[in-house]
């Protein structure tokens, strides 16, 4: 399948990005900032969305169709720009990807460890709590690292509403959420959900100046940029990057929030049915590189 002004040749293939729904353009949206020229294809599945609070195996099944998906468009990379689905299924996609696949979760911990030699905390969903993909992440790395993460799962709702910072719900939510976290002082917190980054205000003033926030956004954007540049695959482009957008509901209201999201408009939205995800194989689709 080709994009209609996305070429499939050579460094100028898209850079391919997925995620539950709309959280997924934060990762965008710093890629966008580091690498202004590259062409991104976005899936994201709003109306499977939240991936946070279903089964692992449930998530697994969604993330392996939409990267399937993905793998239609030939891209040079599939970027995971979800929590939950990296947690679910990061091994799984990439052990049947035939191109590099960047999750949000290796950078990030990478980021929270170069950061600080104290604890660790993690904010996430509930998936992503429960999978335990964080703390052992951390500690495959340094096994004696405090990490404490905390389940948010009223965060999602939240965002997606449109709340600003300033809100005094938000910021009593949050009270509530960080309260543990705010004792054990730590010296890094992951955001380690899409959302999250667009509360950072008010989750740094809560913890103070003494804990680094980690954006696991940015940490990708930044990933994703290294292996490009290690593999000379960078589009030759400094500037206008198309940005294609496939949403599994309602195109008018994905389009609508893809500023809000990923600081830039869509050149396009198009629309895809889950039931055209769930016909993908994804064992073969996954591995085939045509596009
Ligand atoms: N994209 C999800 C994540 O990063 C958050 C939204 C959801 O629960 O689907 O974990």
């Amino acid at each position: 399948m080709m994009l209609p002004h996305v070429t499939s040749e050579g460094n100028h293939r898209a850079v391919a990005v997925f995620d539950s729904g709309l959280g997924g353009l934060t990762v965008v949206r710093s890629l966008l900032e580091q690498m202004p020229g590259e062409d991104i294809v976005y899936l994201g599945d709003s109306a499977r969305v939240p991936y946070g609070i279903k089964s692992l195996e449930t998530v697994r099944r969604f993330a392996m169709e939409d990267a399937a998906f993905l793998s239609r468009f030939n891209p040079k990379m599939l970027v995971v720009a979800c929590n939950t689905a990296t947690a679910a299924a990061g091994e799984a996609i990439r052990s049947v990807s035939k191109v590099p696949v960047v999750d949000v979760i290796a950078p990030g911990v990478a980021a929270a460890l170069g950061s600080t030699d104290g604890g660790i905390g993690v904010v996430a969903t509930e998936a992503t709590v429960r999978s335990r993909a964080y703390q052992r992440a951390i500690q495959a790395v340094d096994p004696d690292r405090e990490v404490l993460s905390v389940a948010c799962p009223l965060l999602v709702p939240i965002v997606e509403e449109g709340r600003s910072e300033e809100d005094p719900i938000v910021n009593h939510v949050l009270c509530d959420y960080l309260h543990d976290l705010q004792r054990m002082r730590p010296g890094a917190l992951i955001l380690g959900c899409t959302h999250y980054p667009l509360l950072g205000g008010a989750i740094g003033k809560l913890m103070g100046p003494r804990t680094r926030l980690i954006s696991s956004a940015a940490a990708a954007a930044a990933e994703v940029r290294r292996r490009l540049d290690e593999t000379d695959q960078r589009n030759s482009r400094s500037a206008g990057g198309r940005l294609e957008c496939y949403t599994t509901d309602n195109p008018e209201r994905f389009a609508e929030l893809t500023e809000r999201f990923g600081g830039r408009r869509a050149d396009a939205v198009h629309y895809v049915g889950t039931d055209e995800l769930e016909t993908l194989s994804t064992k073969d689709d996954a591995n085939d590189e045509t596009s």
